[in-house]
């Protein structure tokens, strides 16, 4: 018998409190995912926030290339949709410098239609300081604050109330949620938050912009250099893997991916329109259309 566990531990002023959910999986057994323990946890925290009026904000990069029109089409359309309570929740792509002409004309016609376009001041790359510069530059730039900044990949599908719920009974200070590597890992203690997507508290996004153990630390695997920042600074003493509702798409990268299930909060890795699709008749999410006169699907 194979034995998992998430660790949950949430740290407050007043309160400390720590959750151990564990389960167990028999190897071949279809998998059993605790995590529709979490909702009845979060359901007598909802209602302690609803009536503290405690709602919070949350902001998703999404990093992204300037030249992905359709894939940034798309994905306005998959969050668009999307409806919870609790957060507030902005989308936004992110992207470096474009000195290209076309480039120009085209981006600035999808600001003034959607302004959802963050353009830092970098050359375009992947694992040599996107991230940092991300992070580094949003106090600056942003023209408010948000309880917890995320990144995210653009081949991941994020089912937002999900996210939201997952994250609302979670400390909003010193906070580092995602899915662990390495893949078998259920200690966020260790390792470090996939790129797939991860989230930061807002003090965590401020220590990035002023610390010099990152702004000396750049190279390298996006989302590990950030692990390394976090634990060369003694930083994020709250964190949080959402496994199994975090995960690859299945049969994409060994371990890291499993079958979809109904719980998920972000399945990464779509590639093709084939895997969106299958994602997107799984979590049912066209079964809404009301029938009209106008279009018969
Ligand atoms: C952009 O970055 C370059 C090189 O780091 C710097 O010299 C320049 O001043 C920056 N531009 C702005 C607008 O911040
Ligand atoms: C930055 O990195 C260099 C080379 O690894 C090291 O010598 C230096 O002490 C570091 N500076 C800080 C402030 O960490
Ligand atoms: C999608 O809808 C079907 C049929 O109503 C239902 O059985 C299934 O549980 C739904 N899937 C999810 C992920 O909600
Ligand atoms: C479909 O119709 C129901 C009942 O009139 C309505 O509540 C719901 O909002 C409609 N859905 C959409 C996507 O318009």
């Amino acid at each position: 018998m194979k034995q998992r566990s998430i660790f949950l531990v949430v740290l407050n002023s007043s309160v400390v409190l720590a959750i151990f959910l564990t389960f167990f999986v028999l190897p071949n057994a279809p998998i059993k995912f605790p995590y529709t323990a979490l909702p009845e946890y979060s359901f007598k925290l909802d209602q302690a926030l609803a009536t503290s009026g405690n709602q919070f904000s949350l902001l998703i990069g999404v990093l992204t290339r300037p030249n992905n029109y359709d894939r940034r089409h798309f994905l306005r359309l998959v969050y668009g949709i999307q409806s919870f309570p609790i957060a507030e929740v902005e989308v936004k792509f992110v992207f470096c410098r474009v000195t290209n002409r076309e480039q120009k004309i085209f981006l600035a016609l999808e600001i003034l239609r959607f302004n959802d376009i963050i353009i830092l001041n970098c050359t375009e790359n992947m694992n040599f300081g996107k991230t940092y510069t991300y992070f580094s530059s949003l106090p600056e730039i942003l023209p408010r604050r948000y309880n917890y900044i995320m990144k995210a990949d653009d081949d991941v599908y994020i089912r937002l109330a999900q996210l939201v719920s997952s994250l609302q009974p979670l400390p909003r200070q010193d906070l580092y949620y995602g899915f662990v590597l390495p893949c078998a890992s259920m200690n966020p203690h260790e390792g470090y938050m996939s790129g797939m997507g991860f989230v930061l508290s807002w003090d965590l996004v401020e220590w990035i912009a002023s610390s010099e153990i990152p702004k000396n630390d750049t190279f390298g695997p996006e989302d590990k250099v950030v692990g390394r920042w976090l634990k060369t600074g003694n930083k994020a003493r709250n964190r949080f893997t959402a496994k199994p509702a975090m995960y690859d798409y299945p049969g994409t990268n060994g371990r890291c991916s499993h079958e979809l299930v109904p719980d998920t909060v972000t399945v990464h890795r779509l590639k093709r329109w084939d895997q969106w699709l299958r994602v997107l008749e799984f979590f049912n999410v066209t079964k809404e259309l009301n029938h009209s006169k106008l279009y018969n699907l």
